[in-house]
């Protein structure tokens, strides 16, 4: 009996992990603006990943507004988008991913 517990809990700790799809979470919240090797309202993932880093991605998404002088736009269109942690880190590795692309 105890084992089939686990066995449940493990497997529902696999399909959380699966919903972290770094792809899902770009079609859901940013493909309206952004492409991935295209430029579109913003800027393609493959110019993003060839510029930032992993952190400077996360914080862009966080916060667009404090961020865009430094990354050299007169001003920022994106919106605010309010991403939990594990979906940050999911999205920001798929930019990333898009490197060299
Ligand atoms: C409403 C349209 C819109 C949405 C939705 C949007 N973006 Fe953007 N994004 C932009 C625009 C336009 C820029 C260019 C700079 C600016 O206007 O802020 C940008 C800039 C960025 C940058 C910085 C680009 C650079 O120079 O490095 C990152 C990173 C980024 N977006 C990631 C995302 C991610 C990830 C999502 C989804 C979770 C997303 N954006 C959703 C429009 C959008």
């Amino acid at each position: 009996m105890k084992r089939k517990i686990i066995v449940l809990f493990s497997l529902c700790s696999l399909m959380q992990a699966q919903e972290l799809d770094g792809k899902k979470i770009f079609e859901t919240y940013c493909w309206g603006c952004h492409h991935q090797t295209a430029m579109a309202f913003g800027p393609s993932f493959s110019e993003i990943a060839s510029k930032r880093t992993a952190e400077e991605v996360k914080a862009y998404i966080i916060e667009p507004e404090a961020m865009y002088k430094s990354f050299g736009y007169k001003r920022s269109a994106m919106t605010q988008l309010k991403l939990k942690d594990e979906e940050l880190d999911a999205v920001a590795k798929y930019i990333l991913s898009y490197k060299g692309k």
